[in-house]
């Protein structure tokens, strides 16, 4: 009988996920809750079930005798339903509401940090307005302040002088916009970012193909931050060399504190990295995939991913496995909605699904079907990852597909790669 696997999520992380499992040599039986119209083409989509309700996935994995549930977003970490499947004997690739404090709380995350030695931004964990001056006062501006608890990816504040930073202060102590929250306070830290993931089994990280993501919605990286407007993979500056040296840097320290602490991490661990003049630093962990990093990073993997994910939920699984990555590109756009970031549209009909399929791997993100056809319901609509011997082709593949979709108010970003398409330029040049 075929291994039956459950994913947790609807949005184009989780079809990306589901997609990976559906090329498995082990032809999975696949399940996701609640999904999307996309999913529904490679696996059973449970629209009525909460995957962030602990009771609620656990009784319905026993039902469908799910061998293993895959979890895609992290509000089902933290609430502890990977704690509650395996109380169940129900195997799950991620990591436990005690580990995912690493994302949950990022004053947790900044104290893991540094009893690991990890190089990261200096900071102060602050409770009021008081303390946050001082501590703004001694780091100097620019400097970003951000809440502890999950926010969407909207609770980090970046504040160029002063007058900014009283600002920021009055949002989180006297607006509270995040609730009563603990505030940390950090230097600012300049350079590239690079989004590094790496699978773990609770003793060891093995790191998946760097990406970048681009997270403002203007070009040229300006406007308000999203979750994510594209991606590529891979990142000409990390070699392979620099990947593994990067991963002992930054995953392994925090697995082998993880253990130590009796919260052995598994799943995936994702650094958000900043590429300082002064050497690599942790702007952030999530205890997750990344959404849009997933959708250009699992195409190029050559891997099986059942296999991986399997290997990862039990202690020490991943021993003598690799992880390979085909060499080629990949660059993922997203459509956006009308009104995103700030609010989304609904039921735009979109056409031209068919024709940017010849082009890209096409993912959902934010949509539904209403009477035969396919609507946005989301901020961020579709991913198109185009694929390619090098960044410019991948790039143009994309693009082509993103050009072919057509939805009222679809916006995207026309800059997605370039960097790396410049990076290539230069590199043929000499
Ligand atoms: P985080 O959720 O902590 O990753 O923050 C979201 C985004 O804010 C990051 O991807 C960076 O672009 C930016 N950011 C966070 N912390 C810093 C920092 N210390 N210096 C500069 N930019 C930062
Ligand atoms: N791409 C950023 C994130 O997944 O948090």
């Amino acid at each position: 009988m075929s291994v039956r696997i459950l994913v947790l999520g609807g949005g184009g992380r989780e079809h990306a996920i589901v997609k990976a499992l559906a090329r498995s040599p082990r032809s999975p039986e696949l399940f996701c809750a609640p999904g999307n119209p996309g999913i529904a083409s490679d696996a059973r989509c449970l629209p009525d079930l909460d995957p962030v309700d602990p009771d609620a996935v656990t009784a319905t994995a026993k039902e469908l005798e799910i061998d293993l549930v895959v979890v895609g977003p992290e509000a089902p970490l933290v609430a502890g339903v990977v704690d509650r499947l395996t109380g169940a004997g129900i195997a799950a690739f991620g990591p436990s509401g005690a580990a995912a404090q690493l994302e949950g709380s990022k004053a947790y995350a900044k104290q893991a940090m540094e009893e690991a030695g990890i190089p990261t931004a200096g900071y102060r964990v602050v409770t009021d307005r008081d303390a946050a001056l001082a501590k703004v006062t001694e780091t100097g501006c620019p400097v970003v302040l951000k809440a502890d608890g999950l926010a969407a990816g909207k609770g980090v504040l970046i504040c160029l002088d002063e007058a900014e930073a009283r600002e920021a202060i009055e949002v989180f102590f006297t607006e509270q916009r995040f609730g009563q929250t603990e505030v940390v306070v950090e230097e600012f830290l300049e350079g590239e970012e690079l989004s590094l993931l790496a699978i773990c089994d609770g003793e060891r990280a093995i790191p998946l193909a760097p990406a970048q993501d681009y997270k403002r919605i203007g070009e040229g990286d300006t406007g308000p931050n999203t979750g994510g407007m594209g991606s590529y993979s891979p990142v000409q500056t990390v070699g392979p060399d620099q990947l593994a040296d990067l991963s002992a840097l930054v995953h392994q320290p925090i697995v082998d504190l993880m253990a130590r602490r009796g919260h052995p991490f598994h799943g995936v661990l994702y650094a958000g990295l900043m590429m300082t003049a002064n050497g690599p630093k942790v702007l952030e962990y999530n205890t997750r995939f990344g959404d849009p990093e997933t959708q250009a990073v699992l195409p190029r993997l050559e891997s099986d991913l059942v296999d991986l994910f399997l290997a990862a939920s039990t202690a020490g699984g991943l021993a003598g496995k690799s992880v390979e990555f085909a060499d080629r590109f990949s660059v993922t756009v997203v459509l956006a909605s009308a009104g995103y970031p700030a609010s989304s549209s609904k039921g735009d009909v979109i056409t031209g699904l068919e024709k940017a399929a010849e082009s890209a791997e096409v993912v959902h993100a934010g949509t539904a079907e209403v009477n035969g056809q396919i609507v946005t319901a989301g901020g961020r609509v579709l991913n198109l990852t185009g694929l390619g011997p090098d960044a410019a082709t991948a790039r143009d593949r994309a693009y082509d597909a993103a050009d072919a979709v057509k939805f009222d108010g679809k916006q995207m970003r026309r800059d997605i790669a370039e960097r790396a398409v410049l990076r290539e330029r230069d590199q043929k040049a000499t």
